[in-house]
Parts: structure tokens; C-alpha cells; sequence
């Protein structure tokens, strides 16, 4: 299957009633861990770079990797979403490149770090709506901004110091034709979230189901929403790592966010830290081996063990065959013709 649009992977997902795993990538075994994960749970999936991942891998090895994926695995839709753009130019070179949604975080300054004005993030993600669906290509904005800093990226503090307001969220939807929408609710990026179990004095879910109660179609995104499991920074620990103790999003908390309109959930976190265990534990366990496959295939089988646990968790497990792609082409003039509504539907106070 060609890379789908993303637009389409949600409108499946919430006709479906499930949730999507968007996955980081930036290089070959993360992308593989991810198709292998897809094809044995037989998902579709997303599958997202970061402008540091796109800097990292350099723009043309990440995409022909992608592009490789969905030659290889023509059973499972793959949206290809460039995470957290910083600007209309980000943007703009990712579409440019066949990257098939974008996330135009205008909740922050072109600099990633100085939270935006409405009026700011408004513009900005507004231009790169039109450039995009121009083009048949999906975007996803940001209204309030998530705590932590991750690769530079981020207003830093606590999770709780920009929630987004839902009367916001609504002006927000109706004023950007935005695809879906990323909100804050006091999740940050990384592994130091939360210092206990998050309760709802954190985790602001009653924030989360207030929105999707004004914004009853619009698909929301949870970003940051690594569960963080203890058995996996147990592992790091046990072989020479230094994590503190932490908590993430717990999985039932995002379940029930997709009960109430989540239909993307972003994790990069949990596959960091399956990847880091597995090559400590060899590095530790047989000091003598120097070969990096000798490495590099338990990280890729452990970052394959906790996407393939997360699809099913989501539920987008065995929703692969459920649909046909359909081309970028088609999708730009259902933007174009209004068959894809670019307004969300309201509900009243
Ligand atoms: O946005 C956060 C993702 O975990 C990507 O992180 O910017 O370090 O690649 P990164
Ligand atoms: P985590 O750091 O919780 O995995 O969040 C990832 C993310 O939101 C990427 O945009
Ligand atoms: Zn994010």
C-alpha cells in the first residue's frame, strides 16, 4: 500500500472506536521494530520524525526507509507525520518530501521553546492548513502547551502550566480546519512525567473529556504519552543506568482518552528505554562482543514487543485489511470539494 493520508487512518480509527500509536523513528531498526510490531498485530499505523530525527537520519535515508516499509508491507496503511513542525518551512519541506501529515506546533515560537499567542499559532497553522490540503496532505495543531523539553523542544516546567482551555480548543478547530488536535493535559515529553502515579490533580483528563465534549468529530491527539513501565527502567537500572524513579501515562488513562475522542497517541519514551535496556543488558552480560548486530537485533525485538503491546492496547490491533488506501490525490479534492469537512462539529455548552 502507498503511505496513506493520515486524515484517513483517523476517520477509520474513529469510525472503528480505537486509538492509533504514532511511533518515532530515526533510523532503519526503529522502522523495521515498527513494521514488524504492525504485521504481527496487523495494524495500521503512524509512523513520525521529529525535526531532530529528520536532521539525524538526514531527510532522504528516513524517507526512502519509509518508503521501503510500505513497499515491503503492502497489507498495512502508514501514515508518515512529521512531529512537532516548528514552522510553515518545516512543514512545507516535509509535504515537499511525500511526508503525508504534518503537525504544525504553533502552541510555541519558531525557536521550540517560548509558548506562542493564540493569534500566533492561529496564523501560522492556518498557512500551512491551506498549503497542505492543497496537496492532500493531513495537519495536526497544538493548543496549549505540553510541560518538559525533549531534544530542545518544548516551553520546559510542569505539565500543568499550559492546559488547554476547551472554550480555546473549539475557536481553535473552527478557525484552522486543523485534521486533529493536540491538546495539553498535563503531560510532558520524556521519562520524568509524573514523580507518583498521576491522579487527576495531574493528569487533567476531565480537561481532555470537556474538549471532546464541545468537539465531539474532531480527533484529538495525546502527545507525551509514554506509560514509562517500571519493568522497563528496571532493566536500564540493573545494568548500569542511572533513571530515577518516575511514572508515565498509565495505559488505562489513555484508554480511556480514546473512549472520549483520542484517535492518535504519540509515544517515543517506552521505545527509548526498551532499545537502551536491551543493548546495556548485552553490553553487560558479554563484554567481549563487539559486533553491533550482536546488539542491535534484541533492541529492535524489544522496541518490536512494546509497540506490538501498545497496538493492541489502543485497539488498533487487526484493523489493518479494514480499508484501502485512498491516493493523496483523491484526498486533496475531497478537501477541495468539502466531502472532507475542514470544520468541526460544535456542541453547545
Ligand atoms: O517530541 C518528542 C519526541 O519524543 C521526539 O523527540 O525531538 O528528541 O527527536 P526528539
Ligand atoms: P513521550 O516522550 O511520552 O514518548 O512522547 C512522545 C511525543 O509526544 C512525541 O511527539
Ligand atoms: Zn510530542
Amino acid at each position: 500500500m502507498p503511505l496513506v493520508s493520515m486524515r484517513q487512518l483517523l476517520d477509520e480509527a474513529a469510525k472503528g472506536g480505537y486509538g492509533v500509536g504514532a511511533f518515532n523513528v530515526n533510523d532503519m531498526e526503529q522502522i523495521q521494530a515498527i513494521m514488524s510490531a504492525a504485521k504481527e498485530t496487523r495494524s495500521p499505523v503512524i509512523v513520525q520524525a521529529s525535526r531532530g530525527a529528520r536532521q539525524f537520519a538526514q531527510d532522504l535515508y528516513l524517507f526512502k526507509l519509509i518508503q521501503a516499509a510500505a513497499e515491503l508491507n503492502p497489507e498495512i496503511p502508514i501514515a508518515m507525520h512529521q512531529d512537532h513542525g516548528n514552522s510553515f518551512e518545516t512543514c512545507k519541506s516535509a509535504i515537499e518530501l511525500g511526508y503525508t501529515s504534518v503537525m504544525m506546533d504553533g502552541s510555541l515560537k519558531e525557536d521550540g521553546k517560548t509558548p506562542a499567542s493564540f493569534a500566533e499559532n492561529v496564523a501560522v497553522t492556518k498557512k500551512v492548513v491551506e498549503f497542505a490540503h492543497d496537496r492532500g496532505v493531513t495537519v495536526e495543531g497544538e493548543i496549549g502547551v505540553l510541560g518538559g523539553v525533549e531534544d530542545g523542544h518544548g516551553a520546559g516546567g510542569s505539565g500543568l502550566d499550559h492546559i488547554t482551555d476547551p472554550d480555546q480548543a473549539v475557536e481553535f478547530a473552527e478557525l484552522t480546519g486543523v485534521d486533529a488536535l493536540a491538546i495539553a493535559i498535563g503531560t510532558s515529553h520524556g521519562a520524568y512525567k509524573f514523580t507518583k502515579k498521576p491522579d487527576g490533580s495531574v493528569l487533567k483528563m476531565d480537561v481532555l473529556i470537556a474538549i471532546h465534549k464541545r468537539l465531539p468529530n474532531t480527533h484529538l491527539v495525546m502527545h507525551g504519552s509514554s506509560s514509562v513501565p517500571k519493568d522497563l527502567q528496571d532493566v536500564i537500572n540493573q545494568y548500569g543506568g542511572k533513571l530515577k524513579e518516575t511514572w508515565g501515562v498509565p495505559v488505562e488513562e489513555i484508554q480511556l482518552g480514546i473512549r472520549n475522542g483520542v484517535r492518535k497517541i504519540n509515544v517515543d519514551t517506552d521505545n527509548r528505554l526498551a532499545i537502551t535496556g536491551a543493548i546495556r543488558k548485552v553490553f553487560a552480560e558479554t563484554p567481549e562482543k563487539f559486533d553491533p548486530r550482536d546488539y542491535l537485533k534484541p533492541a529492535r525485538e524489544a522496541m518490536q514487543k512494546v509497540v506490538a503491546q501498545r497496538m493492541t492496547q489502543f485497539g488498533q490491533a487487526g484493523h489493518a485489511g479494514d480499508y484501502k488506501a485512498v491516493s493523496i490525490a483523491e484526498i486533496a479534492k475531497g478537501y477541495k470539494d468539502g466531502s472532507l469537512s475542514t470544520q468541526p462539529l460544535v456542541a453547545a455548552k
